[in-house]
């Protein structure tokens, strides 16, 4: 969590022809289909569609390019990204009353690949309840787990991690997918003495942290070792992978980089619905549109989504007529119900010095693991911090003595993730530590993304409404004290030498205090434009991810989840466009 070195190093790029610069360079401005946002989903409803020779499609990307971005390819360099530079929106969130008046930083990449391009390449899919769980409240067993197994699998390219070391006994084979696009594995950067001691606590404490041999079963719930999209040592985004030289060069598909859409534009009504002939962007200070003959296809993330909703006139007719805005559709739940997760972190200092602590407190030691990666993409930079994943549950008498139903979509489901990792925690110079990262995962605090102005190119209203349900506080409260009883394990006592934040001690209160001087975001809004039921009188799409009320405009991206999966969220944006693309091919073909 230290500053960083940003390398700087010239990559020969190969030629992605069909990724363009300047809108003067593309063909022409009509195609099939208008593709908003070439980000994690977007990239995968490009590819899909153009299998199709017959599709023409366009993507519109505001962002740069990812080739030979050093940071973004190099696992271990992803916190360089993460801060305010050309690969990011910048966006900030409202201050947060559950967060004691804190405003926490909203990381929204500005990148091709979206936030596959600068993410922490978690891999996680979620519970089979969450998926179930989404079938249900939208009345589309299109949508529960069984379904959507198989578009899990045309996503995942599992792939061995790059030290080869052995991975029997690390993960069920089974539940995974060698014919892919994007590529999943196993750390390369394989921490033997940590990861010795986590897995022996699983056994020092069987009932509390079973192991899992695979937490991506859908049935999470124990510590199993990370997955992470990174194949060969370096990142795989949804543009290495999705737009790779294999299917960038398709003459049905362009990208168009620098290109920030507005809105929607051309609106007209047939038969009472309503439909729009294309989309204005900006590139270089002037405005362009992008005609779509079949659909636009919204893919511009849980900010970007709703904000070129609002700013084209759909969402609460309220809202918008104070921003003289003229509204085509009132569809108030547009913004709303916008949901992420909490998250902090507890560290120790250790008896051990294979940590990653050297890498980022000594320049020599930084200079030898770029080396090395430079080398052969071994090494600390291989991977990310995180070794370990542990999904948990609340224990069901204290949500009842508390008061709290069960808030996560199953039984199957956790309520709490510990993610746990050697070193770079901030352990005082010259020392080793280790972290144990929490995450509140089923949060019932809602927040929105709003617009507060009628420019399109003014940053949007982002409120994640972090804690301010009771539920939320009380779940990262016994989530600390079930990771202290964890480090309570015998295997710990020669290892652990002392707490950096110490909150051993504490009374409830204050560590409900700590909680909210110390959360952030785990960057997994999703919700803001949210599926539901054909008939429901709240949500933004139907579950063929239609804009109700609309025809020719379809979201596919987070923002329609209609509840965070107990997860990191990039597998489900994955799965999500992969089923997505598939619906509008049918409806087409
Ligand atoms: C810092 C960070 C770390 C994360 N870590 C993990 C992790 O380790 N594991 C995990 O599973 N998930 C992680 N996530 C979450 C996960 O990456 C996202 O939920 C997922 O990628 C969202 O995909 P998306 O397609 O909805 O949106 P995005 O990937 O954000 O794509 C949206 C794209 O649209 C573009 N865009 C937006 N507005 C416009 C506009 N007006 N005009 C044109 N283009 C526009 C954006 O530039 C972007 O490229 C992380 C997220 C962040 C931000
Ligand atoms: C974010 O901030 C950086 C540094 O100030 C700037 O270079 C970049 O252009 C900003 N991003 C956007 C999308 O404006
Ligand atoms: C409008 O409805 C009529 C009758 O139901 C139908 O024939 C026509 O195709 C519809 N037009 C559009 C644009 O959907
Ligand atoms: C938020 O979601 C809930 C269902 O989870 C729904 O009942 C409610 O109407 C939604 N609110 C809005 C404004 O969409
Ligand atoms: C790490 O610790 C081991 C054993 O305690 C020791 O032999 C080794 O020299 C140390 N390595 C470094 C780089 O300090
Ligand atoms: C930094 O690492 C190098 C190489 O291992 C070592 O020689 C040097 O003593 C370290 N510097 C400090 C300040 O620990
Ligand atoms: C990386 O490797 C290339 C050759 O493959 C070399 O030219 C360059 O200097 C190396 N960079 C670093 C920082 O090691
Ligand atoms: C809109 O909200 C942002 C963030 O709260 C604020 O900085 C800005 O001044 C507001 N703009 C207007 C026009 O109210
Ligand atoms: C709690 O306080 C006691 C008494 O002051 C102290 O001995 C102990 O180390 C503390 N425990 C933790 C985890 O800080």
């Amino acid at each position: 969590m230290l500053g960083r070195a940003l390398v700087t190093l010239a990559y020969l790029a190969p030629c992605f022809c069909k990724v363009y610069e300047d809108v003067a360079q593309l063909p022409g401005l009509s195609y099939d289909f208008v593709i908003v946002g070439g980000g994690t989903a977007g990239n995968v409803v490009a590819n899909r569609l153009t299998e199709n020779p017959d599709f023409s499609v366009l993507v519109l990307e505001a962002g740069v390019s990812n080739e030979g971005v050093t940071d973004s390819i190099v696992p271990g360099l992803v916190e360089s990204l993460l801060q305010p530079n050309i690969y990011e929106w910048n966006y900030t969130t409202v201050p947060q009353p559950g967060l004691n008046g804190r405003n926490v930083g909203n990381l929204r990449a500005h990148i091709l690949g979206g936030c596959s391009a600068h993410n922490g390449m978690v891999y996680t899919r979620g519970s089979a309840d969450d998926y179930n769980r989404f079938a249900t409240v939208t009345g589309d067993p299109g949508w529960s787990w069984d379904r959507l197994l198989p578009y899990f699998f045309k996503n995942e390219k599992w792939t061995p991690p790059v030290d080869h070391h052995d991975t029997q006994g690390q993960y069920n084979p089974a539940v995974h997918s060698t014919k892919g696009i994007n590529s999943v594995s196993l750390s390369g950067s394989y921490w033997p003495i940590f990861s010795r001691h986590v897995i022996e606590a699983t056994k020092q404490l069987p009932s509390d942290w079973p192991f899992n041999l695979d937490m991506n079963s859908g049935k999470p719930l124990g510590l199993g070792w990370l997955q992470s999209t990174i194949g060969g040592g370096m990142r795989s985004s949804s543009a290495t992978s999705y737009l790779g030289p294999e299917f960038i060069n398709r003459g049905n598909l362009h990208v168009l980089l620098h290109a920030q859409v507005s809105k929607l534009v051309d609106p007209s009504r047939a038969n009472g619905t309503l439909s729009f002939g294309g989309v204005q962007f900006l590139q270089g200070g002037k405005l362009f549109t992008a005609r779509a003959a079949n659909e636009i296809i919204l893919s511009a993330g849980s900010v970007g989504t709703p904000g070129i909703l609002l700013h084209s006139g759909i969402g609460d007719e309220v809202a918008l007529t104070a921003l003289k805005i003229p509204t085509l559709l009132d569809l108030p739940s547009v913004g709303k119900n916008a949901t992420d997760q909490p998250t902090f972190g507890l560290g120790w200092t250790v008896n051990s010095n294979q940590t990653l602590d050297p890498v980022f407190q000594n320049a020599t030691r930084f200079d030898e693991a770029f080396a090395e990666w430079n080398r052969s993409h071994t090494g600390p930079l291989s991977g990310i911090g995180t070794t370990h994943i542990a999904w948990l549950r609340l224990d069901p008498e204290e949500l009842a003595s508390n008061g709290f139903t069960d808030p996560s979509a199953g039984p199957d489901s956790p309520h709490i993730e510990v993610f746990l990792g050697p070193g770079d925690f901030g352990a005082p110079p010259g020392s080793h530590s280790i972290f144990a990262g929490i995450a509140v995962l089923n949060p019932l605090s809602r927040g929105s993304v709003t617009i507060n102005s009628s420019d399109p190119f003014e940053s949007p209203v982002i409120d994640v409404g972090f804690l301010q349900r009771d539920i939320d506080v009380f779940t990262g409260r016994e989530a600390i004290k079930k990771v202290l009883n964890f480090f309570k394990a015998p295997i710990w006592r020669d290892y652990i030498i002392a707490p950096i934040v110490d909150v051993g001690n504490l009374t409830d209160d204050a560590l409900d205090q700590f909680i909210r001087n110390s959360a952030s975001s785990a960057a997994h809004l999703v919700g803001t434009a949210a599926m539901s039921t054909k008939d429901a009188r709240y949500g933004v799409v139907n579950p063929d991810l239609r804009v109700k009320g609309a025809s020719g405009l379809r979201i596919i991206d987070a923002s329609v989840f209609p509840f965070v999966p107990s997860a990191h969220t990039q597998a489900a944006s994955y799965v999500i466009a992969e089923r997505g693309a598939d619906i509008v091919k049918k409806a087409w073909e």
